[in-house]
C-alpha cells in the first residue's frame, strides 16, 4: 500500500490526518479552503510542499462544487481573495506563497483572455493546482536521486560502502504529494542498495519523527532505529564511524537566497553537531521551498505555537503490553505553572550547510564560501544523473 498523506479527485479531496499516526489511518474530507486553513493550522496536515497542495487543491474543490458566476473578473477575485487567505494559515513554510503566487499569475492570465468567462478561469486554475500535485512527487523523486549518487560519490563513508544516515522531523510522503525530499534520500539509498541503515530523531514536541518517519520507514522495511533528540550527539561520537554514517539530511521550510534554511526546531542544533563530528550536514528541497525574495535566515519568520504543544501528549492508551487504540488520552509531562517557549522552526546558517539537494541537482558553494541559488532556476528539472552546480 502506497503512503498517501492526500488523496485528490476532480472535486474531492482528502487527506491523512496526522494527529492520529501512526496508530490510527483516517482520512478527512477537505471541502473547502476554510477546511484547509483549519488543517494546517491545527497539523493535521504538515510539511512544506504537503501545506501548498493541501491549499492549493483545497480551493480547486471549492471551484468545482460551487455555483460559479459567469463572469471572470468575479471569479477572479473570489480565488486571489481565498489564496491570501490560505497563506495565513502558517508562516515559514514558503512553498504555500509560492504556490499561492504562482495560481494567482495564471488566474489573471486567465481572467485577461478575449472574451475569458468564469468557466475558463475555474478550470485554468483548477489544471495548474493539479499539476502541482504530480510534479511534486516527480521532482521528490529527482532530488532522492542527485541526493543519494552525490552521498555515494563525495562522502568518505560513500566511498567505503554502505552509508547510515540521520534524518529529523518527517520528510516524506506524508509531507509531500509522494515519496519525500530528505527521506526521498533515504528511499533512493535503500532503492539502490546503498544504505545501511537509517536514524530518525523523535523530533520534540510533536514528534513528527518517532511517529511520522518511524511509521514511514516500517512501511517500507527500511533499516531504522529512533533516538530521541537529545542522543543525536552521542550517536555521531559513538557510531558514526560503526554505522558508517555519511551525512545528516534534512528537509525546508524555507531556503533564503544566502542559503540560511528555516526547519523543524532542531536542525541548526544537528548541523553543529555534523560540522563537529565531521559528517555532512545536507539540505533536501524542491525550488519551490527556495525563496529568493529572502536575502537571509535572520529575515524569515518563525512561527510559534501553544505551549501545550510540549506541555502535553496524546496517544492511544498503553497498560505496559497491549496497546488499547479504542481510548485516546491526553498526558501532562510537564509541571503546572511553568512558562514555555515553543519555536517551530529555526535557521541553519548557510556556513554550516555542504549542499542543498533540488529536483535539478545538488548546489554546492563555490571557493569563496557562497551559494548560488538562482543558478537552479535556470536549469530544467531533471531524473538522476548526477549534478553538481556552483563548486564545480
Ligand atoms: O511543522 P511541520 O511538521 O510542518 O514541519 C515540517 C518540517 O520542518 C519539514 O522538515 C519541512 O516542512 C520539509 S517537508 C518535505
Amino acid at each position: 500500500m502506497v503512503l498517501q498523506a492526500i488523496r485528490y479527485s476532480r472535486g474531492q479531496l482528502e487527506i491523512l490526518d496526522q494527529l492520529k499516526l501512526p496508530h490510527t489511518e483516517e482520512y478527512d474530507h477537505v471541502y473547502s479552503s476554510t477546511d484547509a486553513w483549519h488543517a494546517i493550522k491545527e497539523m493535521r496536515t504538515r510539511g512544506a510542499p504537503a501545506i501548498a497542495m493541501v491549499a492549493a487543491l483545497s480551493l480547486a474543490v471549492e471551484l468545482v462544487n460551487l455555483k460559479l458566476s459567469p463572469i471572470a473578473e468575479e471569479v477572479k477575485v473570489f480565488i486571489i481573495e481565498k489564496l491570501d487567505y490560505l497563506v495565513t494559515s502558517r508562516p515559514t513554510a514558503v512553498n504555500l506563497a509560492d504556490a499561492a503566487r504562482k495560481l494567482k499569475t495564471v488566474t489573471e492570465e486567465a481572467a485577461g483572455r478575449d472574451g475569458a468567462t468564469g468557466e475558463a478561469v475555474r478550470e485554468a486554475y483548477v489544471k495548474a493546482a493539479e499539476t502541482m500535485l504530480i510534479d511534486d512527487v516527480s521532482d521528490n523523486e529527482s532530488i532522492g536521486g542527485h541526493g543519494a549518487e552525490w552521498i555515494v560519490n563525495n562522502t568518505e563513508a560513500g566511498k567505503k560502502g554502505q552509508v547510515s544516515m540521520l534524518t529529523h522531523c518527517n520528510t516524506g510522503s506524508l509531507a509531500t504529494a509522494g515519496y519525500g525530499t530528505a527521506l526521498g534520500v533515504i528511499r533512493s539509498l535503500h532503492g539502490k542498495g546503498a544504505l545501511k541503515h537509517a536514524f530518525c530523531s523523535e523530533t520534540r514536541p510533536y514528534n513528527q519523527g518517532s511517529r511520522l518517519t518511524a511509521f514511514e520507514l516500517v512501511h517500507d522495511q527500511i533499516p531504522a532505529t529512533l533516538i530521541t533528540d537529545s542522543m543525536a550527539a552521542a550517536l555521531l561520537r559513538l557510531k558514526g564511524s560503526s554505522e558508517n554514517i555519511a551525512a545528516i539530511v534534512v528537509g525546508a521550510d524555507r531556503v533564503a537566497a544566502n542559503g540560511d534554511t528555516a526547519n523543524k526546531i532542531g536542525t541548526y542544533s544537528l548541523a553543529i553537531l555534523a560540522k563537529h563530528h565531521g559528517v555532512k550536514f545536507l539540505v533536501a528541497a524542491p525550488r519551490t521551498t527556495i525563496d529568493l525574495h529572502t536575502k537571509s535566515g535572520e529575515d524569515i519568520v518563525i512561527e510559534e505555537r501553544p505551549g501545550k504543544e510540549v506541555t502535553l501528549v496524546k496517544g492511544p492508551r498503553h497498560d505496559g503490553v497491549t496497546l488499547d487504540l479504542a481510548v485516546v488520552e491526553t498526558v501532562s509531562i510537564a509541571a503546572n505553572g511553568i512558562g514555555v517557549w515553543n519555536p517551530a522552526f529555526d535557521v541553519t546558517p548557510a556556513e554550516l550547510i555542504d549542499g542543498i539537494i533540488t529536483e535539478v541537482g545538488v548546489v554546492e558553494k563555490d571557493d569563496s564560501g557562497l551559494f548560488h541559488l538562482e543558478e537552479v532556476f535556470k536549469k530544467e528539472s531533471s531524473q538522476a544523473k548526477p549534478s553538481t552546480i556552483g563548486g564545480i
